[in-house]
């Protein structure tokens, strides 16, 4: 169907009010449209013509000027102000053919004008042209409707995909500092745990001594308790437990740090401490550890936030002692080497190595394989964005020999 048959179909059938006093004239162009396919609601008088429409709307108007009582004009201007018909377009048909009349009734609201004696092709054409112009304007009302409706909603969804966001990034948040705080944590309660022993070894061995008991007595229980070795071990235990709720300090500073957009602080630190950091977080209170060699690493000044980079190693060292599970003589080496401004660490081990087709996944934040409670799929995720908010890259391999090897750089110390 073309776009003129569609505007045929549409107007065919369109309401058009004659207003009239000319019984005689209103009923011939009546009939006259009523054999076009139009229907016609005929007024002999402007009062009858308001009434009427009111009640059953018109799509178009052909309006008499010269009516006695209420004339063309009033007619007009009341339709123009009627809150249903104002948007009904008005033909006026006149025998004042006058440029002053014409351009009263455009003044008055009308958008069309026709001289009697009329020329009925001449009425059917224009009328045709407003009927269409109606239609393709009422159509485009429509869809400027509908185009509002649905910018609203897209509105409405954008907000509630923005909330969703915010509260899928703050959920992603609170779990990452569940899991960067979750290791410090576990040394806190550990070292807690066997000082509290050693404290019971202790009150034990002063209530004897307090009680004035024989020398002998005292040196069998100091033997038995191993006072002398628990009394070295306090030192570094506090040591310990301090470092670690600084670390959990150090995090919380982070977080707040982060909030106010701010970038964590970097200082020149000594690679091989912090290896052996990580590897002492990753080793105490977990039994049988596999053997950690680290004397490939070398002793080289790095530009890195030191919580930061020990982290980062612990989370990938703690990935490899989980994928060494059940390995006879499981073995992890930490290496690294200098390469233009860079070091690059470089964490291998010897278990199954990574599943060949996760590897697009194995950053994303939230992968896992393991078993629910045994991974949150957050460790690589975070050491990710860590790395690479320290201008260095962070990559993943299996090795042609076996086992799985994580290596990223980390930016040389100038200074
Ligand atoms: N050394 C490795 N050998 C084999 N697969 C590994 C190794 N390291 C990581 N993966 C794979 O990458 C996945 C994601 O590791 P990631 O550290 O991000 O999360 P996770 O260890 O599963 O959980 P968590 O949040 O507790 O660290 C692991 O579930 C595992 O499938
Ligand atoms: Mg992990």
């Amino acid at each position: 169907m073309t776009q003129a048959d569609r505007t045929n179909q549409a107007v065919t059938g369109s309401v058009i009010a004659v207003v009239d006093d000319s019984a005689t004239l209103c009923e011939m162009l009546c009939d006259l449209l009523n054999d076009e396919g139009y229907i016609t609601q005929p007024y002999l008088c402007g009062e009858d013509a308001l009434n009427g429409m009111a009640m059953t709307p018109p799509d178009l108007i052909l309006l008499d000027i010269d009516m006695p009582g209420m004339d063309g004009y009033e007619v007009c201007a009341k339709i123009k102000s009627h809150a249903i018909l104002s948007a009904t377009p008005v033909l006026f048909i006149s025998s004042y053919s006058a440029l002053d009349d014409k351009l009263k009734a455009f003044d008055f609201g009308a958008l069309d004008y026709v001289t009697k004696p009329i020329h009925f092709a001449e009425v059917k054409a224009r009328i045709k042209t407003h009927l269409s112009l109606r239609y393709y304007q009422q159509a485009l009302q429509s869809q400027n409707d509908t185009l509002e409706a649905t910018l609203t909603a897209l509105k409405a969804t954008q907000q509630q995909l923005v909330q969703a966001e915010k509260l899928a990034s703050l959920g992603q948040l609170v779990a990452g500092v569940a899991h960067e705080i979750n290791n410090p944590i576990s040394f806190i309660v550990g070292n807690g745990h066997a000082l509290k022993k050693n404290v019971e070894r202790l009150e034990k061995y002063l209530d004897c001594v307090h009680a004035h008991a024989q020398e002998n007595e005292i040196n069998a229980l100091r033997e038995t308790l191993r006072i002398d070795a628990i009394t070295q071990e306090l030192g570094p235990m506090v040591g310990d437990i301090l470092e670690s709720a600084g670390r959990v300090t150090s995090i919380v500073d982070d977080l707040s740090h982060s909030s106010a957009q701010q970038q964590a602080e970097k200082e020149p630190i000594d690679l091989k401490d912090a290896v052996s950091l990580a590897v002492k977080w990753v080793t105490t209170h977990r039994h049988p550890s596999p053997i950690i060699q680290t004397e490939n690493v070398v002793s080289t000044p790095v530009i890195a936030h030191k919580g930061q980079l020990i982290q980062v190693m612990v989370n990938v060292l703690n990935n490899a002692m989980d994928a060494l599970k059940g390995t006879n003589t499981p073995v992890i080496s930490i290496e690294s080497h200098v390469l233009d401004a860079f070091v690059w660490v470089s964490i291998s081990d010897n278990g199954a190595g990574i599943d060949e087709n996760k590897f697009s996944q194995l950053f994303d934040p939230f992968f896992t394989t393991k078993k629910v409670g045994e991974g949150s799929g957050l460790g690589l995720a975070i050491s990710y964005r860590l790395i690479t908010e320290h201008g260095g890259e962070f990559k993943a391999e299996n090795r042609p020999e076996g086992g799985a090897r994580f290596s990223f750089s980390i930016p040389l110390s100038t200074t």
